[in-house]
């Protein structure tokens, strides 16, 4: 040993191929030996052979020496058989003790085990305490029972502040009492049904209205303009234009004094001229065509002169204007006492 550390590597490494060699030699013929300095260990410590954990003691082969691994698992085997061996025994002796008579058990576990038919079992359901939802009665007689299960802890809540000025109702209005549930319910029935019908008429008028054609009413052709009397000679009477589209006027055409009717139409494209008495002229706003007193154009675009109308003394003395029925001056048909009444 006192050499050991004078020994160089490669003496190490001979010395433990060395030990191998003797080891594997009595291990048998198959181990193998390590035949180049590569596949050796390279340091002492990598070379020497672990260490059995604990106090295990290496196992030995018949002969005496290290046991192969065949050897160790045929070991190993053969105390698993014995060790079931040896547990046999030992079932077999439970097996055959023979049971021992059971212990009296107490009357509540024997009611327990024994089966129970529903009626018993419904019976015991109503005897013990109600689970889920009670009646007042059943609360009220549980919260007398036990007064103190109920109370609750009191939460502290801060006060409100007081209502701002703008916030608080004048002093001379009345705070509207309010009303139970079925008075607003019946308000809001009312406001629906009001609704409702509201609806329903204006939608009836709607409907009603497409059974009348829609056509304009236009005045009778034949009116009366009062009598002869009420229209003094040089006069135009412009009351009738409204309501019929016509002067009656009481001028002369061809010197000779007579009461007229004339349509208030330009003969130009048709727009109602207007009589200017302190001009004595009709004047049409649209193109500024002129008419004198008698319906004779002098002045603008209009072609001719305006028209005139039947008229006649009625019956009852009055005169009576026809519009259906119209006479043209540059047709000559003012020669016709029709369109005139002399006076
Ligand atoms: Fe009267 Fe043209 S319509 S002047």
């Amino acid at each position: 040993m006192a050499d050991k550390k004078k020994m160089s590597v490669a003496d190490i490494l001979a010395a433990a191929r060395k030990s191998d060699g003797e080891g594997a030699a009595s291990d048998g013929p198959t181990a193998s030996k390590p035949t180049t300095a590569e596949s050796a260990p390279a340091t002492p410590e990598a070379a020497a052979p672990a260490k059995p954990a604990g106090k295990v003691k290496p196992a030995k082969s018949a002969s005496g020496g290290r046991l192969s691994v065949a050897e160790m698992m045929a070991k190993a085997r053969a105390e698993k058989g014995g060790g079931e061996e040896k547990a046999a025994p030992a079932a077999k002796k439970s097996a055959d003790k023979k049971p021992k008579p059971a212990a009296k058990k107490p009357a509540a576990a024997k009611a327990a085990t024994e089966p129970r038919d529903t009626a018993s079992i419904l019976a015991a359901a109503r005897k013990s305490s109600k689970a889920g939802p009670m009646s007042k009665a059943e609360a009220a007689a549980k919260e007398k029972a036990n007064p103190k299960a109920k109370a609750k802890p009191k939460i502290l809540v801060p006060p409100m502040p007081e209502k701002p000025a703008y916030a608080k109702p004048a002093s001379g209005t009345k705070k509207k009492a309010k009303g139970t549930a079925d008075e607003e319910r019946r308000d809001f029935l009312w406001v629906g049904f009001g609704s409702l019908a509201a609806v329903t008429g204006l939608w009836s008028l709607a409907s009603l209205k497409f059974l009348f054609p829609n056509v304009r009413r236009e005045p009778p052709s034949k009116f009366k303009v009062g009598f002869p009397g009420a229209y003094p000679a040089g006069q135009v009477q412009t009351k009738f234009k409204a309501q019929y589209g016509v002067w009656i006027a009481n001028a002369e055409y061809n010197g000779q004094s007579q009461i007229y009717a004339l349509k208030s139409v330009c003969t130009h494209l048709g727009c109602t001229p207007s009589w200017l008495d302190a001009e004595q002229k009709y004047k049409c706003p649209c193109h500024g065509s002129g008419f004198y007193k008698d319906g004779i154009n002098f002045e603008g675009p209009a072609p001719r002169p305006l028209e005139r109308c039947a008229i006649r003394i009625a019956d009852d003395g009055q005169i009576e204007v026809d519009k259906s029925r119209v006479f043209q001056e540059e047709m000559g048909q003012w020669e016709d006492p029709s369109c005139y009444i002399s006076v």
